[in-house]
């Protein structure tokens, strides 16, 4: 059996939580392969909102083991909060929640860090999510890290002291105030916590589920855009976002990849600093924001919206093998009387139709316009019924990326998901 992976193919936020929670039924296996709790998934069912950072969505479905893998970046103390959360809704994950031993952590002062810089940057801020990301990964690439196998072992307290002791070195060249003390309680905490559930070496783990048979899917962080490789750098995340990821972060070999499933929103978001070509700063923008409810799932912030990118969402595909695809927030459409897709960029007076390195320089999108509807498409559950217009759409869309829409959702919930 392979693994399947699904990840976003834009700036994040495409709605990542709440179809991995739809499909975790048909899996025995949900994975987090990067990212850490900068990553906000909603989840909607039966009325309640449930927004997770660090634990895979695959929660709610009781048969499903869920892994946090080895990319992944942990905070104890956000971990703590997750898990308080979910037992107030009686969701014990003591027996079907796995975490890798080669996971790393974050520290207290890796958060003050990420702040410090940030705040250092002054306008040119990436617009972190402040958690401690981008210090935890370069302390994990210039091989400083702690990791979460570190934690039973007993020279724990001393590698920690250790490398906060380098943090606190390393602060003394911003003009920063801080106090590590309360947080630092709490994270101690979130350590005996984490030391309560199962610690595993999850590249067997899961390359033995694959032998076996069982179903696995992996669950991407952030979007294609945020990868530190290929994304709007330096305008991104600290880890590679894309289906390479998987395997990194997972250890699994790329000939066991099935399918990838690749989401996007019928338009774009973005949250915090970096291009964003199709923006708009205009009523329009305003209008996207309010009747999506694009304010961020961790941080609050409002999201900036704009038209669908067809070039970055061609150019995600490209990167990731995409071999599905999952439209979401559709419904947020309804009601316009034009819709605009960007087909092609200008760049210096030439019209360009891929994602070019220059990014970060004045690209000016070239719209192709499409009839709106007017009919709630929200409470829809076959695609028959949907609106002629929004066939096109769809369509159109499709024929551009040569990917098949399979699942259309028209809804934070659960139930609001069309299979097509
Ligand atoms: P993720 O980070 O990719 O999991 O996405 P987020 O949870 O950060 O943001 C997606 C938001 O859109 C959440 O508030 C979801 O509840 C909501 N959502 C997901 N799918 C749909 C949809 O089809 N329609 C609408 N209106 N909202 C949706
Ligand atoms: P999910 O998984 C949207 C953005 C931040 C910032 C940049 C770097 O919910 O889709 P970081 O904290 O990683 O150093 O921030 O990346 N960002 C996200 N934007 N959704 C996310 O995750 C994001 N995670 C990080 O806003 O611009
Ligand atoms: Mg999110």
């Amino acid at each position: 059996m392979k693994l399947n992976v699904l990840l976003g193919l834009q700036w994040g936020d495409e709605g990542k939580g709440k179809i991995v929670d739809v499909l975790a039924p048909k899996y025995d296996v949900i994975a987090r392969f990067q990212g850490g709790p900068n990553a906000g998934h909603t989840l909607e069912f039966n009325k309640i909102k449930h927004v997770l950072h660090t634990i895979p969505s695959g929660v709610f479905r009781h048969e499903t083991i869920n892994i946090i893998g080895n990319g992944v970046v942990i905070d104890p103390v956000i971990f703590m909060k997750e898990i308080e959360e979910l037992q107030e809704l009686n969701v014990d994950l003591t027996k079907n929640l796995f975490i890798s031993k080669r996971a790393h952590l974050i520290l207290p002062s890796h958060r003050i860090l990420d702040a410090a810089s940030e705040a250092a940057k002054g306008k040119t801020k990436i617009g972190s999510t402040l958690k401690g990301i981008g210090p935890t990964y370069m302390d994990k690439t210039g091989r400083n890290g702690l990791r979460i196998g570190d934690i039973i072992n007993p020279g724990f307290k001393e590698k920690y002291v250790s490398l906060t002791n380098k943090h606190k070195g390393l602060l003394k060249q911003y003009d920063f105030e801080y106090d590590l003390k309360e947080y630092e309680e709490n994270w101690f905490k979130g350590i005996e916590l984490i030391k309560s559930f199962r610690i595993i070496e999850s590249e067997h783990e899961i390359n033995n589920y694959i032998e076996e048979g069982k179903l696995i899917l992996a669950e991407g962080a952030q979007g294609t855009l945020l990868d530190i490789d290929f994304g709007s750098y330096p305008f991104v995340t600290s880890s590679n976002t894309i289906c390479a990821g998987a395997c990194t972060g997972l250890g699994v070999a790329p000939n066991k990849i099935g399918s990838v499933i690749g989401i996007f929103k019928a338009y774009c978001t973005r949250v915090g600093s970096g291009p964003f070509p199709t923006e708009l700063e205009n009523e329009e923008g305003e209008i996207l924001r309010k009747q999506g409810h694009e304010f961020g799932a961790t941080t609050g912030r409002p999201r900036r919206c704009g038209w669908l990118d067809l070039p970055a969402l061609k150019y995600a595909v490209m990167l990731n093998g995409v071999t599905e695809l999952i439209i979401t927030k559709a419904d947020v459409l309804t009601g316009f009387d034009t819709i605009k897709v960007c087909t092609h960029y200008m760049l210096n007076g030439k019209k360009i139709n891929y994602l070019p390195y220059e990014i970060n320089e004045l690209l000016e999108p070239v719209f192709k316009e499409f009839k709106g509807w007017k009919e709630d498409i929200s409470k829809i559950d076959v695609y028959d019924q949907l609106p002629a217009e929004f066939k096109d759409y769809l369509n159109y869309v499709e024929n551009e990326v040569k990917v098949p829409i399979k699942i259309i959702s028209v809804g934070p919930d659960r139930k609001q998901t069309i299979f097509k």
